[in-house]
């Protein structure tokens, strides 16, 4: 049975048991008021009667007695009235009620005889006698008996009774439907909500902690539920939490997740890095000695690495205060605020630096190696140097690992290409890889070096070759296929040489991509747009960064030209767009780059002449080197960032640009020939060399709408947020650490 039901039953059945005796109750006293009244008026009627009675007794007048009957009936509920002799014979009765006696003699005399009450039905009227004494003469007596309709009793009587069960009815009534109403507003509704409140909890719908429920009688339900609540709540962050760390822990690398898997792979062996630029520098500044870090995409990359996992990186020492800090092993532990691993340190002498670095490196190979139409200078002092240098640089890394068992060695870029088989030479058991940060172009470019040979060889003498793209890895195998006898394996991409298996396959790499934030928080006061444009003594609106090496690769003259166009096209910009081009000097002792940067500052000059305006600039240059944090504040307040290569490996700048933009706010304007351009899909992807397409994408870029702009940016950060420079650098050490080694017998 419903409990509404029960409820209104139950109060039902005390409402009627209470009403109904009450109701007795009530009836029984009113029953006793009315007989006292018919006593009590009977009584007084005895009382009047007796004296005339007496008379007519005691002169025997019968006919004065009959008289006194009749006077007496019919009055109120007084019937009449009938007196007996003491020996029972009727002596008088009222002539209205005179025939109902007869036959009712015994009855009556018996009530007299006992001088008892009673009650007599006749003809359907309940008659109620009422007996006096009637003395007369000394010691006479007659009887009488007074008669008085009673039936206006029951009639009483019943009309209380009829009045309780229509009260009775009603009440029903009243007590259902309040008892409903209160079922229904105080039980039904609030367990309906509450229900509703923990199904939604339930599926996920429902964020609250306070139940839907009011009142005391709750108040434990509802206690009880916000604990509940809280602790479901709880259960479910964690749970959540737990799921996506193990989610991000199989697709995320971190500096821990790295340092795990090198522990692991490399059984504690310390990783060694071989590159020319080193990751810090230090510079004599007056009488203080500065430390800085070299502008370009190698340190920016492998700095985090070695922070992560230790080891040791040796670099050439090119800083003019490099020696005066390092100890007797030229080693020094760095970063400085936080010495994480080792930096060894070589030093070159001038014509060392000219022959290998400007030379051979820089005048040859970089251009060779970058389509940007600068024809690659070789030189064979420059080759001699180069071969030098590399000596010199395998010299020490054999020195680094001597004593560790197949020790792992990360070779870094053009400027070690004969490095892999110098040290294969001495130490088989090293586990050798070469990072090519460069573009490699197609065998017909690569062939007017005339050392290809020496070069294809002595990067064969890694037992992994690691390049930004596959693109990169096809035009090496070309390059290979083309100058040296060797077997090829194109569906494993490797190739066998005398014995010795190099395995080549694209690893293309990326940015820390926290490190942005947290040089961030490093900086004074929060960028924004307005106090940047003050301190460089501007107005503008709308902000496009360029952050770069000033290198003729970069497409930094197109990109100013392009900015040209796009003012001279979208006039309304004038005086509201600003182009913000950060340059570090570079390889400054190249006459190609002096050329380039004479260029470039006269072509800015020419443009910001030609858009002259007060409290206004369409570009400003700032030449000169800026530390990571200072560039993340300009990376922070750009509306647009160009990345504008003629050709790239994979240009570092698109990436930092994208990590740095927490807020997803920022449009990426990037060259199509640099290798970030694979990766960054939502980029504007551009061709340098039209100067109209770049203007329209940084028209575009400004006026994209602001939900596009997030989409895009929310989906490149994901890409970089998951294919992080740690992800690069276990990939790289994995593959390296899988390979089978073979006996190296020289290539
Ligand atoms: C490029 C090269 C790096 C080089 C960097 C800076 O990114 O791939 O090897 O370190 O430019 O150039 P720099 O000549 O100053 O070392």
């Amino acid at each position: 049975m419903k409990i509404t039901l029960r409820l209104i039953l139950s109060l039902i059945v005390v409402v009627v048991a209470v009403a109904l005796l009450s109701a007795w109750y009530q009836v029984r006293q009113e029953k006793i008021k009315l007989y006292d009244e018919v006593k009590a008026q009977s009584a007084l009627v005895a009382e009047t009667l007796k004296e005339g009675a007496r008379h007519s007794l005691e002169a025997a007048d019968l006919p004065g007695l009959q008289k006194l009957a009749d006077r007496l009936q019919n009055q109120r509920h007084l019937e009449g009235l009938a007196v007996y002799a003491e020996d029972g014979s009727l002596l008088a009765a009222s002539s209205a009620i005179a025939p109902e006696l007869a036959g009712r003699e015994k009855q009556i005399a018996a009530l007299l005889a006992a001088g008892r009450e009673g009650e007599f039905l006749f003809a359907s009227r309940r008659i109620f006698l009422y007996p006096a004494e009637l003395p007369f003469g000394s010691s006479q007596k007659a009887r009488a008996v007074l008669l008085t309709n009673v039936s206006h009793i029951d009639y009483e009587l019943f009309r209380i009774w009829k009045r309780t069960l229509l009260r009775l009815l009603a009440q029903m009534i009243l007590i259902s439907l309040v008892t409903l109403l209160i079922v229904r507003w105080s039980l039904v509704d609030p367990i309906a909500q509450m229900a509703d409140w923990m199904k939604k909890l339930r599926i996920g719908e429902e964020h609250g902690q306070t139940p839907p429920l009011r009142g005391d009688i709750f108040a434990p339900i509802a206690k009880e539920a916000t604990t509940l609540a809280k602790n479901l709540q709880a259960a479910r962050n964690a749970a959540q939490k737990e799921a996506r760390l193990r989610q991000e822990g199989e697709s995320l690398w971190t500096p821990e997740r790295l340092k795990e898997l090198i522990k692991i792979k490399m059984e504690g062996r310390p990783l060694f890095v071989v590159s020319n630029r080193e990751p810090y520098m230090h510079l004599r500044e007056g009488k203080e000695i500065k430390a800085i870090v070299p502008a370009g995409g190698l340190v920016t990359a492998l700095d985090p690495i070695l922070r992560a996992a230790g080891g040791t990186w040796i670099a050439h020492g090119s800083g003019d205060a490099d020696f005066e800090v390092t100890d007797e092993h030229n080693r020094i532990k760095v970063p400085p605020e936080e010495p994480a691993y080792t930096l060894r340190r070589i030093a070159l002498t001038k014509e060392e630096e000219d022959g290998y670095y400007y030379g051979f490196s820089n005048e040859g190979i970089w251009p060779l190696c970058h389509i940007a139409h600068i024809r690659p200078i070789f030189r064979k002092e420059d080759w001699e140097r180069y071969y030098a240098v590399n000596k010199k640089f395998c010299d020490t890394v054999l020195e680094e690992i001597e004593g560790v068992k197949e020790p792992a060695i990360l070779i870094q870029d053009y400027h070690f290409t004969l490095l892999p088989a110098m040290i294969k030479a001495t130490r088989p058991d090293a586990r050798v890889a070469v990072f090519w940060h460069i573009p490699w172009p197609n065998p017909e470019t690569f062939g007017i070096c005339p050392w290809q040979k020496e070069l294809v060889m002595g990067l064969l003498g890694a037992d992994l070759i690691g390049f930004q793209t596959q693109f990169y890895c096809n035009n090496f195998l070309d390059t290979v296929d083309r100058t040296i006898e060797s077997r090829i394996d194109w569906e494993h991409f490797s190739v066998q040489k005398e014995g010795h298996i190099t395995l080549v396959k694209p690893f293309p790499i990326s940015v820390d991509f926290t490190q942005p934030d947290r040089e961030a928080r490093q900086l004074p006061e929060k960028p924004d747009q307005a106090s940047v444009l003050k301190d460089l003594g501007i107005k503008a609106e709308k902000i496009a960064v360029g952050v770069d090496r000033i290198d003729y690769t970069k497409g930094m003259l197109e990109r100013v030209k392009a900015v040209e166009r796009f003012l001279e096209k979208y006039p309304d910009y004038v005086k509201k767009f600003t182009f913000i081009q950060i340059g570090a000097p570079s390889r400054t002792h190249i006459p190609q780059y002096h050329r380039f940067l004479a260029e470039l500052h006269a072509e800015v000059d020419r443009i910001n002449w030609r858009f002259k305006a007060k409290d206004w600039k369409a570009i400003v240059f700032l030449e000169k080197h800026h530390a990571h944090k200072e560039i993340t504040k300009y990376y922070k307040i750009a509306d647009t960032c160009l990345v504008t290569s003629l050709h790239d490996g994979m240009n570092l700048v698109a990436k930092e640009f994208v990590a740095a933009s927490d807020d997803h706010r920022g449009v990426l304007v990037l060259s199509r020939f640099a290798g970030a351009s694979r990766d960054l899909k939502d980029a504007l992807i551009v061709n340098p060399y039209d100067i109209e397409q770049m203007a329209d994408a940084i028209y575009y870029s400004l006026v994209m709408p602001k939900a596009e702009v997030e989409e895009r940016m929310t989906r490149m950060r994901q890409e970089i947020h998951e294919n992080n420079i740690y992800k690069w650098a276990a990939n790289l050490t994995e593959e390296l650490m899988k390979l089978r080694m073979d006996s190296f017998t020289g290539v």
